[in-house]
C-alpha cells in the first residue's frame, strides 16, 4: 500500500503508547544490502538541535547494531495489532539466528528517504539517519537504574536519528 507523507507529531500518541507495548519495530539495512529487525520499547520523539529526532537505544549485543553501525541509518516502524506476534518473536529471536522477515512472510521496501528498510504492513514509518550518538555511562546513571536494567553490562548505545521522512498509509474509511 503507498504511504504518504506525513507531520512526525501524527498519532505521536499512539507510537508511544504501542512504544510502551508491544513495542515498535526497528529495522536497519547494511549497505552489503541485508537487513535486520528487532523489537524496541525504549526511544522517544522530539526536537534537539532544531532537527526532528527519533531516539533509540541499542545494545551492543543485539545483531542490528551491526546494520546501524554500517549504514548510519534506521527506520522505526509502527505496527497492526494484528502484527503482535511477530512483534514478540522479533523480541526474542536474533537475525543472526533466523531471517525475522522471512520467517513470517513479511515484505519490505527501501524508504523513500533511506536505504534502510521499511516494512510494508506497518502503517507507519519513520525514516532516520544518525546524526549522533552516544553510550549509556554507568557513572553518570542512577544507581538503582544501573541495577535494574544491567545486571549483565551490556550498556546501550543511544542513536539520534535525524527524521527524514515519516510517512504513513492513506487512512481507512
Ligand atoms: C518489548 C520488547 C522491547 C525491547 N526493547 C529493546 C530496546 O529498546 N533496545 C534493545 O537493545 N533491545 C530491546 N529488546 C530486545 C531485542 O528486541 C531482542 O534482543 C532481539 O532479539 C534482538 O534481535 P537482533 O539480535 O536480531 O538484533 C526488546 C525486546 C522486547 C520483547
Amino acid at each position: 500500500m503507498e504511504r504518504y507523507e506525513v507531520p512526525f507529531t501524527y498519532q505521536y500518541e499512539r507510537t508511544m503508547e504501542l512504544l510502551t507495548r508491544p513495542g515498535l519495530l526497528l529495522a536497519a539495512t547494511k549497505r552489503s544490502g541485508a537487513s535486520n529487525v528487532m523489537t524496541i520499547g525504549w526511544g522517544t520523539l522530539g526536537i534537539i538541535w532544531g532537527r526532528k529526532i527519533f531516539v533509540v537505544l541499542v545494545r551492543p549485543s543485539r545483531y542490528t547494531y551491526q546494520f546501524i553501525e554500517d549504514s548510519g541509518e534506521f527506520t522505526v516502524n509502527v505496527p497492526t495489532p494484528e502484527m503482535s506476534d511477530w512483534v514478540s518473536f522479533c523480541g526474542t529471536r536474533s537475525g543472526r539466528d533466523v531471517n525475522k522477515f522471512a520467517a513470517y512472510q513479511m515484505s519490505i521496501s527501501p524508504g523513500q528517504r533511506v536505504r534502510a528498510v521499511t516494512i510494508d504492513a506497518c502503517p507507519l514509518v519513520y525514516e532516520c539517519k544518525v546524526v549522533h550518538y552516544n553510550e549509556v555511562l554507568p557513572p553518570h546513571l542512577s544507581p538503582e537504574i544501573v541495577a535494574g536494567s544491567y545486571p549483565r553490562g551490556d550498556f546501550h548505545r543511544i542513536y539520534y536519528g535525524e527524521i527524514q521522512g515519516v510517512f504513513a498509509h492513506a487512512a481507512q474509511s
